[in-house]
């Protein structure tokens, strides 16, 4: 039970001088390839998912299998939803499970950038989960990925980057210091007097977009200007792409041969970028560091004063619609007894996204309406529990 928090996680790789990487999943051959690198490679990482990418694949089923590779990894993991287009896709990807998220609005004038991200501030730290903003403008993600990309970044202007950070409350900082998405034309010409000037301003992990492409110098002086997550996916995508044209030539292997070829030539290539930002070997030293990220299943048990089945039903669904809408709450399901011993004839099962947000979650008038008080005109006898699952 590995998926931690991401704060912790990257407040360490902030504070101890290295970066932690940013690998986009977009199958579960990349999945498959990055976890294998990071639990060879002793190291801390972040899954990646972004929203451009959500045609490649069925986001559920992703997402499903990505949080289960967290949970059971021995090494520290978070889950993280990059450039998101829309509040309703945040919200979707944490009832999904990831535990950082990220809104793409930095092409926005600054007023709507701050707007925006502020209203994805509000409703994420509801539910305990840090946010990545971004001010400057790091092109190229719509461009498709193996294109070269000619495109200018727009540089984080550092007074800009200051007061983005106090009117929005975000807890991570993108900045655009000459990196853009995908491959650049030329070689890449970093700004770090730029980084440093932010730094000094503000003690805040910064993070790199467009992390392809870049030498292993250059990742070195960003780490020491205080970059603590990089993103990196074009590489790899070119090395899938690579590798499996040139196996699908090879008559001789069969179709195992030929993905758990590409899976190990991606997982060489994350572990050997784990090394370079400096964060392979630590996994021991960031677990202890930082707070595990487990759910939390709260059980609503209950007796309805009433043998009317009609109002019991229309109780239970009308409290599974009332409780999901609770910051904080995954999913809610209907539990009946089948067990006619049983102290109760039903149940809310409800799942929290951790234990940060029960504080508010018990606060909240839905959660008393449905555990203090009579629901529906029908008297309640409920008693319930709450448990951390994992
Ligand atoms: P690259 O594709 O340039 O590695 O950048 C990935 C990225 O920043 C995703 O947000």
């Amino acid at each position: 039970m590995a998926m931690v928090d991401m704060r912790d996680l990257l407040q360490h790789a902030y504070s101890n001088r290295y970066a932690v990487g940013a690998f986009e999943i977009v199958s579960l051959d990349f999945l498959q390839a990055i976890i294998e690198a990071a639990e060879t490679a002793r190291s801390p990482v972040i899954l990646n998912i972004v929203e451009p990418h959500f045609g490649l694949y069925d986001l559920d089923l992703l997402m499903t299998a990505t949080i289960r590779a967290a949970k059971r990894a021995s090494v520290p993991v978070a889950v993280h939803m990059d450039h998101c287009s829309s509040l309703e896709t945040v919200q979707t990807s944490m009832r999904l499970g990831c535990n950082g998220v990220k809104l793409d609005a930095a092409s926005e004038s600054f007023p709507v950038n701050v707007q925006r991200t502020r209203e994805v501030v509000d409703m994420a730290h509801a539910w305990g989960i840090p946010v990545e903003g971004e001010i400057g403008y790091v092109t190229g993600m719509s461009r498709g990925d193996s294109e070269s990309n000619s495109d200018v970044p727009v540089y984080t202007h550092v007074e800009e980057a200051k007061a983005y950070i106090e009117k929005t409350g975000v807890d991570f900082l993108a900045v655009s210091i000459g990196t853009v998405h995908g491959r650049v034309k030329g070689k890449p010409r970093l700004d770090y007097t730029r980084l440093a000037r932010i730094q000094e301003k503000f003690s805040i992990p910064c993070v790199i977009h467009g992390g392809t492409g870049l030498g292993e110098q250059q990742y070195r002086k960003l780490i020491d200007h205080g970059v603590a997550k990089i993103n990196y996916f074009t590489a790899l995508a070119e090395t899938n792409a690579k590798q499996l044209e040139a196996n699908l030539k090879n008559k001789e292997m069969s179709y195992q041969q030929v993905f758990a070829d590409v899976r190990e030539k991606l997982s060489e290539e994350v572990k050997h970028h784990m090394q370079v930002l400096n964060s392979a070997g630590r996994a021991a030293e960031v677990l202890m560091q930082c707070r595990s990220w487990r759910n939390v299943e709260n059980v609503i048990c209950y007796n309805p004063d009433t043998e009317d089945q009609g109002l019991i039903e229309e109780m239970l669904t009308k409290g599974q619609q009332d409780l999901i809408q609770i910051p904080g709450v995954l999913n809610v399901e209907i539990g009946r007894s089948i067990d006619s011993n049983s102290r109760s004839n039903y149940c809310w099962l409800v799942s929290v996204a951790n234990e940060e947000v029960l504080k508010s979650y018990k606060a909240h008038p839905i959660y008393e309406n449905y555990t203090k008080k009579a629901s529906l005109g029908i008297t309640v006898n409920v008693f319930e529990i709450f448990v951390a699952v994992g």
